[in-house]
């Protein structure tokens, strides 16, 4: 609310662009795709989680700012912001400059130099095969969840699909909540799941998760949305592995959102599964929205519930 006019926004995140669609502000949804037109006077962006992701922002920056245009980072000292300032320093062409604002730390580099000192950003851009278990390939990138193995949690909610695809008819529609790449979108195709639907908020995953679509012939489609939200269809099946953290930070009311988003896609007799770490209170947040929860596996760091029965208020 408190930006200039004509201030744009660029997002990685489809809720976060529409929510800044919706108090009417120029906002685009990419991959930090800035534009390479050297004309921006400010840009300005928390850290984001991965390093790589940071210096392909920077890198980015560089081609999008006009000479004297200055990039503002901010984030809290467990971000490595300060590392992160003095890397956009070096890549910009200015002199660091780090400040404390509040609990964060505020990074401002400029765009002095002639050409960009340009930053190892591992390749950021391209999607890379990621060989996962079952030898099946799965097409990744810096910063996605899981992106460099596959996560043990989603690896063992993988594990349950052929005994709950046996106790029922294969799923012949299926949500994949929160999709990733799709590695549970591709473990639920290769058990025999019919139209897969995958969701996420994320811009990067959903490349990744299209490239997998087409890459393992999955009919379906890979939807941008905020926990489903848009997406009109019920489904016999809903495959979760919900976020328990928004960037740096616990966050309990997210993944709870994910537990109603789950019952309010659902068939009446349909079903979910979501596998969440031990420290999430999954069976009381399922309650509140399932009939039925039962534990089906568990490590001791993860555990998998099979969900029956969604509560009438959550179809409506
Ligand atoms: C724990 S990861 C699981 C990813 C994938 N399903 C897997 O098993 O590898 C959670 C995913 O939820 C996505 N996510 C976070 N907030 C979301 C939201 N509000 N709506 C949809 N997806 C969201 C994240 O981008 C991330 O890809």
């Amino acid at each position: 609310a408190g930006l200039p006019p004509g201030t744009r926004v660029l997002s990685n995140r489809w809720d976060l662009c529409v929510a800044a669609r919706d108090r009417g502000l120029d906002a685009s949804f990419s991959d930090f795709e800035l534009p390479a037109t050297a004309d921006l006077e400010l840009i300005a962006c928390r850290v984001p989680k991965e390093r790589a992701v940071v210096r392909h922002l920077i890198n980015r920056a560089w081609h999008a700012l006009a000479p004297g245009g200055r990039l503002l980072l901010w984030g809290g000292k467990q971000t490595g912001i300060k590392t992160h300032g003095k890397e956009a320093a070096a890549a910009l062409g200015g002199a660091p400059e780090v400040r404390k604002l509040g609990t964060d730390y505020l990074a401002v580099a400029t765009r002095t130099g002639a050409t960009l000192h340009s930053l190892d950003d591992a390749d950021y851009e391209a999607l890379r095969p990621l060989l996962a278990y079952g030898g099946r390939v799965l097409f990744t990138k810096p910063g996605l969840f899981g992106w460099d193995q596959i996560d043990p949690g989603s690896a063992l909610l993988a594990a349950q699909l052929l005994q709950v695809f046996a106790d029922g008819p294969a799923p012949r529609t299926l949500l994949d909540l929160g999709c990733g790449y799709g590695y549970l979108s591709v473990a639920a195709h290769a058990h025999g799941a019919g139209a897969i639907t995958a969701t996420d908020t994320c811009a990067a995953a959903l490349l990744a998760c299209a490239k997998n679509f087409a890459a393992h012939g999955i009919a379906g489609e890979v939807v941008p949305s905020d926990c489903a939200e848009g997406v009109a269809e019920r489904f016999d099946l809903v495959l979760c592995n919900p976020p328990f953290h928004r960037g740096f930070a616990a966050d309990q009311e997210l993944c709870a959102r994910f537990f109603r988003a789950a019952a309010g896609h659902l068939h009446r007799a349909g079903r979910a599964l979501f596998v969440t770490h031990r420290v999430v209170p999954a069976a009381t947040l399922a309650q509140e929205v399932f009939r039925s929860c039962e534990q089906i596996a568990a490590t001791p760091s993860f555990q998998v519930h099979l969900l029956k029965g969604p509560h009438r208020a959550a179809l409506t």
